[in-house]
This record gives C-alpha cells, sequence and structure tokens, in this order.
C-alpha cells in the first residue's frame, strides 16, 4: 500500500500527518502540484514479461498522460535485490535535486520512495504497485530503492537526453527516513 507522510522540513523525527489512502494522498500533493494516481493494468502481468507487454498493460493511462503533458518517450526500469550495481544506482539520487523536465514514474512492481520538499515541508511518498507519481520539474526532491531494492517501473520522459539531475549541495536527505526494505512488497 502507497503512503504520504508529511513533515516540517526541520522536524525529521515526527510526521505532521500521514494519508494510505490513495484519495487522501492524491489530494495533499495536488496542492503542491505534484499527480499521484493510481492505476489498474488492462491484462494481467506474468513475471518476467517484456517492455511491451508491461507497457500494453498500461497503454490507455500512458496515453493520456503523454498527451496532456507532451511526454514523447516511455521505458521500463527494473532493479532487483541481488543487481551488482545496486549500491551505485542507489547512490544516484539519494540526495536533494532537481531536473529541468518532469519525473514520471509508475511502479508495475515493488517498491521506491520519491521525498519531495516543497517550501518548509517534506512529502515522503512510499510508492508501491499501481501507483503513479508526476514530479513536476524544478522540484526538490530525492529517491531511494532501499539497500535491497526490487521494483519495475515505468517512465515518461519529455526528452529522455535532458533528463539529468542538478543537486542543490543541501544535506537534508540525510536526516529524514530511507526506504526500509520493510515497506518493499515481495
Ligand atoms: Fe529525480
Amino acid at each position: 500500500m502507497s503512503r504520504l507522510r508529511i513533515y516540517a522540513d526541520d522536524r525529521p523525527d515526527q510526521a505532521l500527518a500521514t494519508w494510505t489512502v490513495p484519495n487522501d494522498i492524491a489530494r495533499e500533493l495536488d496542492a503542491c502540484g505534484v499527480r499521484f494516481e493510481q492505476w489498474q493494468a488492462s491484462a494481467p502481468i506474468e513475471p518476467g514479461a517484456s517492455q511491451e507487454a508491461v507497457i500494453a498493460a498500461y497503454r490507455d493511462d500512458i496515453d493520456r498522460l503523454m498527451a496532456e503533458h507532451g511526454y514523447r518517450s516511455v521505458d521500463v526500469v527494473s532493479i532487483r535485490p541481488d543487481h551488482p550495481d545496486r549500491a551505485a544506482m542507489r547512490a544516484k539520487f539519494r540526495n536533494e535535486h532537481v531536473h529541468g523536465e518532469d519525473e514520471v514514474r509508475f511502479f508495475v512492481a515493488g517498491a521506491g520512495l520519491f521525498t519531495l520538499h516543497v517550501e518548509d515541508k517534506v512529502y515522503e511518498v512510499l510508492c508501491e504497485q499501481g501507483a503513479l507519481i508526476r514530479v513536476p520539474g524544478g522540484t526538490r526532491h530525492w529517491f531511494d530503492m532501499s539497500e535491497s531494492p526490487y521494483f519495475v517501473a515505468i517512465r515518461l520522459f519529455t526528452n529522455p537526453d535532458g533528463w539529468v539531475a542538478r543537486f542543490t549541495g543541501e544535506d537534508i536527505a540525510t536526516r529524514f527516513p530511507d526506504l526500509s526494505p520493510d515497506d518493499i512488497p515481495a
């Protein structure tokens, strides 16, 4: 089950609010310009399914978002707990950064933790199976996949070559929770 926790940016020890119902998560995130949706597959996805089969199962929602925001490409990424580069992959986006373009992820399986820093609040979004998150370009955020990562995610891009991170140099991410392996569905 996905989960949103909201903190004051100087109080990582105590959440101000916790939401687990998708409509509540969507409403709270919409207030800071972040889209959250819960998607259903149009057909069962078998383990080991091809990228094409994964994308086909969510085609209608993907097409809707692409039309609405002008995204031009879509791909599927996956990582498992035994991935040899998992530590380096984890480290890459674990500090606060921004992108010039939107970061759009749909979780087909597993989980990931997006943490957004908007004004004086921190929005910690645990994204599990069925969760779509759209982080607008320019939003301060970081991403954790845990020490034992597992997810399959569809990514939408305006321009994959332009999707680079600019780090803010802030160390705020070190003070807020990481993704616990206990929060990753088997
Ligand atoms: Fe990012």
